[in-house]
């Protein structure tokens, strides 16, 4: 028997805990905080230890003897819980405090770009909005503006004029809507190009590339609306085998391994970066250190690999050992997201909550339906949501339920993930409808 804790408390993390228990008989998942209806017999939800309360997770570790911590969940790496796993000596996998920096503040990240050479947007960091505001007057391009610090996946404005960036600077610095994130601003000049993101594990020293996926950061159909935590995921990315996946690995995945060894970072455990390709030029866009959610439910489902194993050879610095088997299906991520509903407080009616990722939103709405989803051709990961003790399932969060379709080809996936997830029922539940279905340029645009 492998006993394994695994951090976090999203669809990316039942897809973890899916994944170790599938490719290896002998794993028992212990998942914190997790959610209880997940039903696995070898996955064991722990609702009462909560993300922000390491100590206590490491004495859970120490109770269960378990043989390592998995750590994926943004928040408690950049809380430093990976810290307090060492600090006990309890093997664990996930970047420290300082390496999930890289995440946890933008400008950090990206002034490590310029230090090892990866290449980046031309940007500046400020502390003062009115220094902010004055710089976006006089720049002469268009920008995107992004909170520093860690803000759920939303946080970052993509402005077509001066008054966007403008109104970007406001709400982050002025009127604090991501809170202390907004501190500082990272201002960056917009490229226009063509997005991928690449994923990897990683040992300290070595990296194991996973497979490529396409998101969905916008929330509204036809990627209109708020850039969010995202809406779906398709893997393999449609356009795999039209760009150099070797070009993006030597400009990009290298130097940033250069960068983890040269700071001396202790990180392990998963990356993944958001790139831009504009013409032959790649640029990296963000660092994230941690899965993407909602890719790595359309991802991981990929993996055929013993993950046990890989993460031993993570824990052990010899994932130069390991290459991957992944299968030749297609995998869908549709996000069943909670939209508006109506506030109701003590049988009065106040007005609507908007619903995620707009702003307010209602929660613990009864969840109906996952026992109709196809299990042949789907999988169910239980994202935020919870166990109501008289009602069941219920929503908990902005994402509750991802609905991931699967197929020979494209297509199939997408057809299995929507005739299911038109099963699942909550208050409120709003989702995209063109996930997979509206696909990123095949012939990559030049500059405008
Ligand atoms: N998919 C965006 C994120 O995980 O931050």
């Amino acid at each position: 028997m492998v006993k394994i804790l695994l951090v976090d408390h999203s669809g990316r993390g039942h897809a973890f805990a899916d994944l170790l228990t599938r490719t290896n008989q002998q794993a028992i998942v212990y998942y914190a905080p997790g959610c209880t209806a997940i039903t696995s017999e070898r996955i064991i939800s722990l609702p009462w230890l909560k993300l922000s309360e390491p100590q206590a997770m490491v004495e859970f570790a120490q109770k269960e003897a378990v043989d390592f911590a998995l750590v994926t969940n943004a928040g408690a790496l950049a809380n430093g819980v990976v810290d307090c796993f060492r600090e006990h000596q309890i093997p664990v996998i996930g970047p420290d405090k300082q390496a999930a920096r890289l995440e946890a503040s933008k400008a950090y990240g990206k002034k490590l770009c310029v230090k090892y050479n990866i290449p980046v947007a031309d940007f500046a960091v400020f502390a003062d909005p009115n220094k902010a505001m004055d710089y976006v007057r006089q720049v002469g391009y268009q920008v995107v503006v992004k909170a520093d610090g860690l803000c759920d996946g939303n946080g970052s404005f993509v402005c077509d004029t001066v008054d966007d960036a403008l109104q970007a600077i406001d709400r982050i610095m002025l009127k604090k809507d991501f809170g202390e994130a907004g501190n500082q601003v990272v201002v960056e000049k917009r490229l226009f190009g063509t997005e991928l993101l690449l994923f990897a594990l990683v040992d300290g020293k070595n990296f194991l590339l996973l497979p490529t996926a396409l998101d969905y950061p916008k929330s509204d159909d036809g990627d209109l609306g708020v850039i969010c935590g995202g809406m779906g995921s398709l893997s393999p990315h449609p356009l795999e085998g039209v760009f150099s996946m070797d070009q993006i690995v030597e400009q990009v995945l290298e130097p940033l391994m250069g960068c983890i060894r040269g700071e001396n970072l202790s990180f392990n455990g998963a990356i993944y970066v958001g790139c831009m390709l504009v013409n032959d030029q790649v640029y990296v866009l963000e660092i994230n250190a941690r899965m993407g959610d909602p890719e790595a439910e359309s991802i991981l489902p990929k993996i055929e690999s013993d993950f046990v194993s890989i993460c031993t050879s993570i824990l052990d610095g010899t994932l130069d050992n390991h290459s991957l088997i992944i299968n030749d299906l297609y995998f869908c991520n549709i996000v069943a997201t909670q939209g508006k509903t109506r506030q109701v407080t003590r049988g009065k009616n106040k007005g609507w909550y908007k619903g995620w990722p707009y702003g307010r939103y209602g929660k613990h709405y009864k969840i109906t339906g996952l026992d109709q989803v196809d299990r042949s051709c789907c999988k169910v990961f239980i994202g935020q949501a919870s166990v109501h003790p008289k009602k069941g399932l219920v929503t908990d969060g902005g994402r509750p339920i991802h609905i991931v379709g699967f197929g020979n080809n494209r297509q199939e996936a997408v057809a299995n993930a929507y005739a299911n997830i038109d099963k699942v029922h909550f208050k409120g539940m709003r989702y995209r409808s063109d996930i997979g279905k509206l696909l990123p340029e095949m012939e990559l645009p030049t500059v405008p």
